[in-house]
């Protein structure tokens, strides 16, 4: 326990630099990456249960907002160049990721705009504002699926 806490204390130290190491394994960079994408899906699938109606959970949209802020705030690093599909053949990447790079980067401010209006919204907490600022959010994440994402067989 005290050796994997020292592990993680290190690792966050590390972390603190900022930046991935290169060193980092495209493996590992693309696990990452997936994990970071997770934690955005898991946000909107909360917020869009509590939208539906399925859960009345209101007062928590504005933290699971502040959460796909936050997140989105870190999307530009997780495409590091040596994390692509010819790195790691098990990405949902593609490669016009790092082949269009003008193309990719409109697409994470899309998004990042996007998060940090309805982080607003959701703080602002008008049910109908959050259900149309959903949908607004959720097209910036089709905006880049759709051009730099594998589609599902
Ligand atoms: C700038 C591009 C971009 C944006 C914006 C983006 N995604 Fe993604 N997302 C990707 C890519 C690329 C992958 C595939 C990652 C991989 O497999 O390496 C992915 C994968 C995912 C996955 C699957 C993760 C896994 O492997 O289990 C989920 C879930 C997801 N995205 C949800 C979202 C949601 C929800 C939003 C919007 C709120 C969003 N993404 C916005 C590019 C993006």
């Amino acid at each position: 326990m005290r050796r994997v806490l020292c592990a993680l204390t290190a690792g966050l130290a590390l972390g603190l630099a900022g930046q991935a190491l290169a060193a980092d394994s495209p493996e590992n960079l693309v696990k990452y990456r997936q994990s970071v994408m997770k934690a955005i899906g898991g946000h909107t699938g909360a917020i869009a249960a509590v939208v539906k109606g399925e859960v009345s959970f209101g007062a928590h949209v504005a933290n699971h907002a502040r959460g796909i802020k936050d997140m989105s705030l870190i999307v530009p690093d997780i495409f590091p160049a040596n994390s692509g599909p010819m790195d790691y053949a098990d990405t949902g990447a593609l490669p016009e990721i790092w082949e269009e790079p003008a193309k990719f980067k409109l697409a994470v401010s899309a998004f990042q705009s996007a998060a940090a209006k309805f982080a607003d919204i959701a703080e602002a907490g008008d049910r109908q504002a959050i259900a149309d600022g959903l949908g607004a959010l959720g097209k910036t994440c089709g905006g880049c699926h759709k051009p730099f994402r594998k589609k599902k067989e």
